[in-house]
C-alpha cells in the first residue's frame, strides 16, 4: 500500500496560486519538487493540470476533473471522475514506489486531508498578491522528519521546507 503524500508551496498567509498558476518563481522549490515527486504518480485537480499544460516527464500523472476525458489528452495521462477513483488508481499503478503525491490544488486537496499521511511543505518568506489559498495550519503539529532553510537569491525569497508527517 502506498503512502499518500501531498506537496504544497505557499507564501506567509497560505497564498498557492495566482490566475491559474503559481503566484512565484521560485526555482529551488521546483528543483525540490522534481525531487519529491520524481518516478512517483502525481494526482492533480484538472485546473492544476490545466496550468502545468503537459505530463511531467518521468512521473505518472492522475487528473481529477468531472467532465469527459477530453480526446486530445495525451495517452500516458490518467483521467478519473473523483478523488476515490484516483487514489484507487494510483494504489494500482505498479511504479515500484511506496507513496503516491497529491500536487493540488487547494480545492482537490481540501477534500485529500483526511487520507494524507505526508506533507510536503514550503513555506517562502513573503507575502504575494493572488487568488487561491490552503490551509495554512494544516500538518502543523505533525513530526518533521526534515525541515530546512534555503537563502534568498536574487528575486526569490528564502525559504523553510519542511517534511511532516502524521503521527
Ligand atoms: N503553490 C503550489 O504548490 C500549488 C500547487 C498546485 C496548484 N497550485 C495553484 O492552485 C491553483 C489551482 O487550484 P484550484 O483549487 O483552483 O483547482 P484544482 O484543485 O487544481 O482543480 C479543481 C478542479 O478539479 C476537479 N475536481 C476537484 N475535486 C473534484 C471532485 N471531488 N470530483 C471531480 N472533480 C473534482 C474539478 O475539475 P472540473 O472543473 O474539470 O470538473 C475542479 O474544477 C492554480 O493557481 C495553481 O497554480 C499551486
Amino acid at each position: 500500500m502506498k503512502r499518500l503524500a501531498m506537496i504544497f508551496a505557499m507564501d506567509q498567509n497560505g497564498l498557492v496560486g495566482k490566475d491559474g498558476t503559481l503566484p512565484w518563481h521560485a526555482p529551488r522549490d521546483l528543483k525540490w519538487f522534481k525531487a519529491a515527486t520524481l518516478n512517483k504518480t502525481m494526482i492533480m485537480g484538472r485546473r492544476t493540470w490545466d496550468s502545468l499544460g503537459r505530463p511531467l516527464p518521468k512521473r505518472t500523472s492522475i487528473v481529477v476533473s468531472s467532465a469527459p476525458r477530453p480526446s486530445a489528452l495525451p495517452e500516458p495521462v490518467h483521467w478519473v471522475n473523483s478523488l476515490d477513483d484516483a487514489l484507487a488508481l494510483g494504489q494500482r499503478i505498479d511504479d515500484g514506489q511506496d507513496e503516491m503525491l497529491i500536487i493540488g490544488g487547494p480545492t482537490l486537496c481540501e477534500l485529500a486531508k483526511p487520507h494524507v499521511a505526508r506533507f510536503y511543505r514550503t513555506i517562502l518568506d513573503a507575502t504575494y498578491d493572488g487568488d487561491c489559498w490552503f490551509d495554512r495550519d494544516f500538518a502543523s503539529d505533525w513530526q518533521a522528519s526534515y525541515r530546512g532553510t534555503v537563502p534568498a537569491t536574487g528575486d526569490t525569497p528564502a525559504m523553510t521546507i519542511e517534511v511532516l508527517n502524521r503521527h
